[in-house]
C-alpha cells in the first residue's frame, strides 16, 4: 500500500521528538497503522540540532505544508493561537487531517475547528494536548464511554508540579526551578501559563468537554496559580496530613459543571498527592467503573511525540471512514452536546484550609468560630501555632461548603479588630478518600 504522507509544522521540542520517533520506530509504527508513514515535508523556522533533516523537503513557510497536495496529514506543533489557528484552518480547508499538541488552540478555538473539520469530513486529533504522553483523551473518549463521568481531577501541568515538588523536597528557589524546567523544554513559551494555571485550565477545559459532552468553554474556567503558596502553608498542610498540589478539577453537579484550577490540599495518602516532578496524573470517577487513575510524563519531547504519533496512527486507520463512523472529536456526537452551565467559582463546593493571623487575646478564636458556625460551616480542625510574636497564626480546616458562604465568612473574619491582614485560603479536596 502507498505510504501516508505527513507534514510536520514546527521542529521544536515536540516536533523534534515526533520527527525522531517517527523515523526510529518507522517499521513498528507501520505494522500497527497498516501503512508506512512518510515525512513528506517539514515547516520550520529554525533547525533542531537533535534532528537530521538532511535530504528532507524543508520550508520556512508552514502554509506550504498546509496546502501541499501531496500531504494527507498536517502535524501542527508550532503552538500559540494565531499562526497555528490559521494553519489548522488552512489545512482543513485543503482537505487535510490534522494532528495537534496545541491545548491553547483547542481549548479556545476547538468548537470552530471541529465544526470546520466535520464539514470537510476530516479529523482533528489532539491527544498530545493534554497530559503529554498519557493517553487520557483516548481513555475518556473511548475506554470509559459506558460511564456517566461524575468528576475528574488532575495534575496536568508538569512544570508547576516540578516546581512545587522541588520546592517542597529540596527547599529550592521558585525562579531557579522554573529556569531548569525551561531548559528541559517543559515550560510554555510564556511560563506564566504554567505557574498561573492557564495551561492547566486549557487542558481541563478539553477534558471536561470530553467527559460530559459539553462545548469547550475555556473562558468560564477559574484559574488560580501557585506563585502565592508559602513554605509556611506547605509545612502546616503536612502537619495536618495533607499535601498541596496544583489541581485541575471538574465535577458534574445538579446545578452545573465545576471547572477550576487552583492549589489544592489533598490527603497525603492519596495517590495523586504522591505524583512528583514533571509527572502528570488524572483521576477519573465514572459511575460504572468507579475511580481510575492515569499517570505518566506530562511534557517533554518524546513522551509528547508518543501521543502525537498515536494520533497519526489512529487517523491512518480510519482514513477511509466517513465522519459518522469515526470517534467524535468531543466523544459525544456533535448534535448531542449538552448545554449544562459551567458554574462560577462562588458556586463550587469544597473544604477549606484557612490561615488567619490573629492578635493573641482571649476570645479571638471564639469570634472566628462563631462567624463560621453562624454560616453553618463545620470546622474539622482548629489549631493555634505558638510564636514569640504578638500575632499568631490560627489554622482551620472546614468541611465542604459553598464558596460564596466561605467568602462571606472570610470577609467577616477579616473585619474583626484582632485579625491582621488577609485570610489565606486553600481549597481542600478528599477525592473519594
Ligand atoms: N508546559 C506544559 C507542562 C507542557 O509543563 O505541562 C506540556 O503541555
Amino acid at each position: 500500500m502507498k505510504p501516508v504522507k505527513v507534514g510536520i509544522c514546527g521542529l521544536g521540542t515536540v516536533g523534534g521528538g515526533t520527527f525522531n520517533v517517527l523515523q526510529r520506530n518507522a517499521a513498528e509504527i507501520a505494522r500497527r497503522a497498516g501503512r508506512r508513514i512518510q515525512i513528506e515535508q517539514i515547516g520550520m523556522r529554525r533547525p533542531n540540532p537533535a534532528c537530521d533533516t538532511k535530504g528532507m523537503h524543508v520550508t520556512a513557510d508552514v502554509f506550504e505544508v498546509a496546502t501541499n497536495p501531496e500531504i494527507d496529514i498536517v502535524i501542527e506543533l508550532i503552538g500559540g493561537y494565531d499562526v497555528a489557528y490559521k494553519l489548522v484552518m488552512t489545512a482543513i480547508e485543503n482537505g487535510k487531517h490534522v494532528v495537534t499538541a496545541n491545548k491553547a488552540l483547542i481549548a479556545v478555538h476547538g468548537n470552530e475547528i471541529f465544526a470546520a473539520a466535520q464539514e470537510k469530513n476530516v479529523m482533528v486529533a489532539f491527544e498530545a494536548s493534554v497530559a503529554g504522553g498519557i493517553p487520557i483523551i483516548k481513555a475518556l473518549r473511548e475506554g470509559l464511554s459506558a460511564n456517566k463521568i461524575n468528576w475528574l481531577a488532575g495534575i496536568i501541568n508538569g512544570t508547576g508540579n516540578f516546581i512545587m515538588t522541588e520546592m517542597r523536597e529540596k527547599g529550592r528557589d521558585f525562579q531557579d526551578v522554573l529556569a531548569e524546567a525551561q531548559a528541559l523544554g517543559y515550560a510554555e513559551a510564556d511560563p506564566t501559563f504554567d505557574v498561573e494555571g492557564i495551561d492547566a485550565a486549557h487542558k481541563l477545559t478539553i477534558l471536561a468537554s470530553i467527559a460530559y459532552g459539553i462545548p469547550l468553554q475555556f473562558d468560564k474556567a477559574y484559574t488560580e496559580g501557585i506563585s502565592r503558596i508559602t513554605a509556611e502553608d506547605v509545612k502546616y498542610a503536612e502537619e495536618l496530613g495533607y499535601r498541596i498540589k496544583h489541581l485541575g478539577i471538574s465535577r458534574r453537579t445538579a446545578q452545573g459543571i465545576e471547572l477550576r484550577v487552583h492549589p489544592t490540599m489533598v490527603p497525603q495518602q492519596a495517590l495523586i498527592a504522591n505524583v512528583n516532578g514533571v509527572m502528570n496524573a488524572v483521576l477519573v470517577d465514572g459511575d460504572a467503573v468507579g475511580q481510575t487513575l492515569y499517570y505518566g510524563p506530562g511534557a517533554g519531547a518524546e513522551p509528547t511525540a508518543s501521543a502525537v504519533i498515536a494520533d497519526v496512527v489512529d487517523v491512518v486507520r480510519t482514513l477511509t471512514a466517513d465522519r459518522d463512523n469515526r470517534v467524535p472529536h468531543l466523544a459525544f456526537q456533535p448534535g448531542e452536546l449538552s448545554d449544562a452551565e459551567v458554574l462560577p467559582v462562588d458556586q463550587i463546593e469544597s473544604g477549606y484550609y484557612l490561615r488567619i493571623m490573629a492578635v493573641e487575646r482571649p476570645g479571638v478564636l471564639a469570634h472566628i468560630t462563631r462567624i463560621l458556625g453562624d454560616k453553618g460551616i463545620n470546622i474539622e480542625a482548629i489549631t493555634q501555632k505558638q510564636t514569640e510574636e504578638a500575632q499568631v497564626p490560627v489554622i482551620l480546616l472546614t468541611q465542604s461548603v459553598k464558596e460564596e458562604k466561605m467568602n462571606q465568612a472570610i470577609r467577616e473574619i477579616e473585619a474583626l479588630p484582632d485579625i491582621v491582614g488577609e485570610v489565606v485560603r486553600i481549597r481542600v479536596e478528599h477525592l473519594g478518600q
